[in-house]
């Protein structure tokens, strides 16, 4: 058995439990750790003993940040790019393929020192799960080899063969489907958990996202899209149609679109097995300069939302979730306890996990001490470091 640990003296705790208001908070509260596991939440007055111990110091405690949304195994950066868009170029995700020639010409070791660094980013940043794709291989070979590294640091991988069309494909994009469904979905399955279409003009037409996705499902694999980033489009729906475990992006949507993702949410006792999640990237929008998407609209409809980073190096180049929590409250018209929600529940459950996002017993030991008395304190105070501390699966970091 491995050594118990508490985390007392904590003057403001995020359950996302039982508690006061919609982050469950408990004051003068302490944590008992075992195993990896809360084992028990109270007041820091009758705190239990254990073999070591975090003095919070009156600090606010959370659950660590899941991001649900993140594109790790690349290789180069687009910083140019992202200077020409400043300088008043629009993003239109033709970059992508730039990345696809840096990545495949990359080593094995490349891509995995860029994965490490960016994890290892995040986590100081208070990230506890990150879920990771692929997406900038886009050959059989190139798939395989980018989930299998992404497997290496996290169990949420994502098959995104279906990113965009290769250059080598540009004439024959059914061939393209034909390849991501088989081959490539044979190669990516044993790493991947979930499998991601790019559904918008210019990348996968609905039918090709319906037939590529229903493959991955076919092959084991969870459903999630990116759609409605660049303009409007299907995509919501057919995440919807399909199940999906979370929709990305949701920029341009139609009442219909709301109204789909606001019938799939589940009342609080039963779950939250099919509930279609609506997973915002502000990042995205920061960095391309884009209208943000209308988070306070599909809140007010019922629907649930996450907040993920998009890391990657065209659209989002940020691995920091307190910055996408910053842009919601500002940008997006969040409430502070809304995007401190959404950045740690709301991604547990576009990942559908119920183990994590939460400071209950039973769930994973991810706590992030914060150098701050409140979670407002991460919109109110944007861009500083007030990650004190992380603990994951137990582990301080
Ligand atoms: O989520 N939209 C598609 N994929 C990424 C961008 C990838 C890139 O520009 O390299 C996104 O924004
Ligand atoms: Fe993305």
């Amino acid at each position: 058995m491995s050594p118990s640990l508490l985390v007392d003296n904590i003057g403001e705790l995020v359950t996302n439990g039982a508690g006061e208001g919609p982050l469950g908070i408990r004051r003068n509260a302490a944590v008992l750790v075992e195993e990896g596991r809360v084992v028990w939440v109270g007041p820091s007055a009758y705190a239990p003993a254990a073999d070591h111990h975090v003095d919070a110091g009156g600090a606010a405690v959370l659950p660590g940040f899941v991001d649900s949304h993140a594109h790790l195994v690349f290789a180069g950066d687009r910083a140019a790019e992202f200077a020409a868009r400043m300088a008043g170029q629009p993003y239109t995700g033709g970059g992508i393929r730039t990345t696809v020639g840096a990545t495949r010409a990359a080593t094995d070791d490349e891509l995995r020192a860029t994965v490490r660094r960016l994890r290892g980013e995040a986590l100081r940043q208070g990230t506890t799960t990150m879920e990771i794709k692929s997406g900038y291989g886009l050959t059989v070979a190139d798939e395989a080899r980018s989930l299998r590294i992404a497997a290496e640091t996290s169990t949420e991988t994502t098959f995104l063969g279906a990113h965009v069309v290769p250059a080598e494909y540009a004439d024959r994009p059914d061939d393209y489907v034909g390849l991501v469904c088989g081959p490539m979905l044979a190669a990516a399955v044993p790493y991947a958990k979930w499998i991601d279409v790019f559904c918008e003009q210019g990348a996968f037409d609905v039918d090709h996202a319906r037939a590529i996705l229903a493959c991955g499902q076919a092959a084991g694999l969870g459903v999630r899209l990116h759609a409605n980033q660049l303009g409007p489009g299907p995509g919501v729906q057919l995440g919807v149609e399909l199940g999906a475990a979370s929709v990305d992006h949701c920029t341009h949507l139609s009442d219909a679109d709301v109204d789909a993702l606001a019938s799939t949410r589940m009342d609080s006792t039963s779950g939250s097995g099919t509930t279609t999640v609506a997973t915002l990237l502000p990042g995205a929008e920061f960095s391309t300069r884009s209208p943000y998407p209308d988070a306070r609209r599909l809140l007010d409809a019922g629907v649930t939302v996450a907040l993920a980073t998009d890391c990657n190096p065209g659209s989002s180049y940020t691995s920091s979730m307190p910055f996408c929590v910053a842009l919601a409250v500002r940008e997006m018209r969040m409430t502070p306890a809304e995007a401190v929600w959404a950045a740690t529940a709301g991604g547990a459950r576009a990942l559908r996990r119920d183990d994590i996002g939460v400071l209950t017993p039973g769930a994973r030991a991810d706590l992030v001490v914060l150098d701050a008395p409140s979670h407002l304190h991460l919109a109110y105070r944007p861009g500083v470091p007030l990650i004190r501390q992380v603990i994951r699966n137990g582990v301080p970091q």
